[in-house]
């Protein structure tokens, strides 16, 4: 009955963080919560198009080699590959579902924020 009760806590603590965290929010929406506003992605040259790399590492340490050192710990790194420094939008979406576009030759199993 207690592992019932517990395996029961579990599940419905999971349901919670996944539903109020990720479920509809994307990576402009998550930004957006943190000040981040549409042209420190964007510019302010409109219509806007999908955002440069040196808009996005100006606040996310200057450059891919600070990058990779935080996701040392995955596996593949996405952030130091045989592809080289690719445009953040190929994994990072703003306005939908982030993916990892290696996949479309490999089948990793990682997750994109
Ligand atoms: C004006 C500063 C700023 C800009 C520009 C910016 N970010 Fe962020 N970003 C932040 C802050 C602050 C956080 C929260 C702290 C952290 O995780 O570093 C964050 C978090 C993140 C995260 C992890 C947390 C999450 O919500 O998924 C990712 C991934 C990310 N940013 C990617 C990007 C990409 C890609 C771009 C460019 C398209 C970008 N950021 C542009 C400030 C910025
Ligand atoms: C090949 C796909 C890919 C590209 C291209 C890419 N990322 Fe990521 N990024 C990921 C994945 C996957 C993670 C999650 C890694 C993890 O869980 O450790 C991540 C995590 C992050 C995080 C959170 C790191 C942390 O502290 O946990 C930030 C910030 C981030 N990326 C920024 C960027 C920026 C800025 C660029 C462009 C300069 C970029 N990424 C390019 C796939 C990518
Ligand atoms: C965290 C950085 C970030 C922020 C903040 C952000 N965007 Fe984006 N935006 C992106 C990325 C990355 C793309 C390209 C991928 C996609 O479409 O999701 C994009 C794409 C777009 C596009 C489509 C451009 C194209 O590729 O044709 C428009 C329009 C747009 N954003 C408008 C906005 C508006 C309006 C805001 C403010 C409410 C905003 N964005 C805030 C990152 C951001
Ligand atoms: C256009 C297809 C293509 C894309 C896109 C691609 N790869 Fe690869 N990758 C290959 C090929 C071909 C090999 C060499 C054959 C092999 O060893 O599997 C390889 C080998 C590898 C290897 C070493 C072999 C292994 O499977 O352990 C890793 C790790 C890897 N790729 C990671 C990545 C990552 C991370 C990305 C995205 C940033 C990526 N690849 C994008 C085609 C691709």
């Amino acid at each position: 009955m207690k592992n019932a009760l517990t395996v029961f806590a579990l599940l419905a603590m999971n349901f919670v963080f996944t539903s109020s965290s990720m479920a509809d929010e994307h990576l402009a929406d998550r930004h957006r919560k943190l000040q981040v506003k549409c042209a420190s992605c964007h510019g302010e040259t409109k219509p806007f198009t999908a955002p440069k790399m040196d808009k996005c590492l100006s606040c996310h340490g200057g450059s891919y080699e600070k990058l990779a050192s935080k996701t040392a710990h995955t596996h593949p790194n996405p952030h130091f590959t045989h592809i080289g420094d690719k445009e953040c939008s190929s994994c990072h979406k703003g306005h939908k579902e982030s993916q990892l576009f290696c996949n479309d030759c490999h089948a990793f199993d990682v997750k994109v924020p």
